[in-house]
């Protein structure tokens, strides 16, 4: 088993249609040291889809990681395979989605309750690359809810050679609740993945669900390895300006939302220069100033057309001079 030497103490979660590599860019500005993840890619997008654009990412972004979703060991090796030649740092299995076109193809949640085939996915990846092999996992599904059914599906995985489980700290309905009612109606257990990580200590425990502020995610690190925050570093994303000075003790000077801005609008000309629409990427920003007094505009800005008689550079310059003005 390869050591896993990626400092995990905070990660920014996997995330459809949000966590692209501009978002990741962005998430970058705001903390060095948290760990990236794509949004998950199906063995089957990346074997016969548009590689270039589902792996392309930016080195600064380091460390990343790639989930993947499938069930087929020779495939999930063969993706694990191709991200580790593009200089992805981890690949995680995605065992933790319920929606209905996931359960179709008999991956994600649905395969908590396949602990050998979990295995042999694990396995088959971890036989294959140098990278560590990761699994993002509920604490269980529909009625095989108890500590006993996590226990059994983290000890054989873990067997198989996986020592780092993320665990979204609330189980998944398979049938009935929307992919969005999965995140919000089952009930948050924290306790339980703590005492996942009493019963497992060397094993390496990331949990998720739920956190909004760094002062819970610190307090969560004297339970577990790491913390993964999905939503919030959307919505709000901000709030993780100070989660490299509390949880990695980096003295590095706070940034302001400015300079962050500023830093973003460099990145974004020089992609929509290489071809990316504008929207693609002032679209992760909108949170930027959540709970501001200048959030309403910036927000209005950032969402209408842009006016025709700007170039992109202008554009985004206009954006910041009117934040820049807005007392905050
Ligand atoms: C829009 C959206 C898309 C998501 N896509 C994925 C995904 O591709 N893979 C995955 O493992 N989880 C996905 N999730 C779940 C998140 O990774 C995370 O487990 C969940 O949102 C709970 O964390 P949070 O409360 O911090 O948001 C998604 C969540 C959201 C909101």
């Amino acid at each position: 088993m390869p050591t896993n030497q990626i400092d995990r103490r905070l990660s920014i979660a996997p995330m459809m249609d949000h966590t692209d590599k501009h978002f990741r860019y962005f998430m970058r500005l705001l903390s060095k040291h948290a760990v990236l993840y794509t949004e998950m890619i199906t063995t089957g997008a990346l074997i016969h889809g548009d590689r270039k654009r589902f792996l392309e990412f930016n080195q600064i972004e380091h460390p990343l990681a790639i989930q993947l979703g499938g069930n087929n060991p020779a495939n999930l090796a063969e993706c694990a395979h191709i991200a580790e030649s593009e200089g992805y740092d981890e690949v995680n299995l995605n065992i933790g989605c319920p929606s209905d076109r996931v359960q179709n193809g008999q991956f994600g949640a649905c395969l908590m309750s396949n602990t050998e085939l979990v295995s042999d996915c694990v396995n088959k990846i971890q036989s294959t690359v140098k990278i560590p092999v990761t699994v993002k996992t509920r604490i269980g599904i529909d009625e095989q809810d108890s500590y006993e059914f996590l226990e059994k599906f983290v000890n054989t995985v873990s067997v198989a050679g996986c020592n780092t489980f993320i665990i979204h700290a609330r189980k998944a309905l398979l049938s009935g609740l929307s992919p969005k009612q999965n995140r919000e109606i089952p009930p948050l257990n924290y306790e339980r993945v703590h005492k996942i990580k009493q019963q497992f200590p060397s094993l390496n425990i990331t949990i998720n669900g739920g956190f909004t502020e760094l002062a819970q995610i610190k307090s969560q690190l004297e339970h577990v390895d790491g913390v993964m925050v999905g939503r919030a570093a959307y919505q709000n994303p901000f709030m993780l300006v100070q989660a490299d000075k509390l949880l990695y003790e980096d003295d590095s000077p706070l940034q302001t939302r400015e300079e962050i801005l500023g830093k973003f609008k460099n990145y974004a000309v020089e992609q929509i220069e290489s071809g990316f629409n504008i929207k693609s990427l002032t679209r992760h920003i909108i949170g930027l100033y959540q709970g501001q007094s200048g959030a309403r505009k910036y927000r209005r800005m950032l969402s209408d057309a842009i006016p025709k008689e700007l170039n992109a550079c202008q554009y985004l310059d206009k954006v910041i001079q009117s934040v820049s003005r807005t007392p905050t």
